[in-house]
């Protein structure tokens, strides 16, 4: 498979974005920025998802596979997906709103992103991984983020499989 198509990454994108429960419910602290590299109907650039309106405004265009890689710390993985993601969390707000939980909440408002995009990429046949490796100043940089939006927490991507005999049993 060398694309997905938009109305997958769409249907993905709606899944990661719905609402979820939790004692700090209602907020949203995190901001989901995509490397679009291989999405049929969609031109390889970065994008930013404005949720509510479902909506990607393009932040960047032409080909990010390098830089995506270079971004996540060099991790190929990054450059070969069909969709790499950075997770920007907006930290200051909420600390404002729930004082040094606030830190906690981001970070677990970013993993429920992840595993719904876990869900979402192994329900279309898929495969997925979290990113915990980035050089953050050097995605603020890319994605025009001020430290007023915040700051990167997570990176994600979404590929084809690719069986690793280190790792099977
Ligand atoms: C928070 C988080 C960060 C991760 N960071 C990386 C990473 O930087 N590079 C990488 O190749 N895999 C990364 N992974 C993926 C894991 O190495 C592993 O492949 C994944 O959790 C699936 O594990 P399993 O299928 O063996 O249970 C990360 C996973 C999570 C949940």
């Amino acid at each position: 498979m060398h694309s997905i198509t938009l109305p997958q990454l769409s249907a993905i994108l709606s899944v990661a974005s719905r609402p979820f429960s939790s004692d700090f419910a209602g907020a949203r602290f995190i901001q989901l920025y995509l490397y679009a590299h291989r999405i049929d109907g969609l031109q390889p650039g970065v994008y930013r998802l404005w949720p509510d309106r479902a909506e990607l405004e393009q932040i960047r265009s032409g080909e990010q596979r390098v830089p995506a890689a270079g971004l996540s710390l060099g991790q190929d993985l990054a450059g070969n997906a069909y969709v790499a993601f950075s997770m920007i969390g907006d930290l200051e707000r909420a600390v404002r709103a729930h004082g040094d939980r606030g830190y906690r909440y981001v970070h677990f408002e970013a993993g429920a992103i992840g595993h719904r995009l876990y869900l979402a990429a192994e329900a279309f046949g898929l495969a997925a991984t979290g990113i915990g490796a980035f050089y953050d100043e050097e995605v603020h940089r890319h994605l025009n983020i001020t430290s007023k939006q915040g700051q990167v927490v997570y990176h994600f991507a979404i590929g084809y499989p690719v069986p690793d005999s280190r790792l099977s049993a």
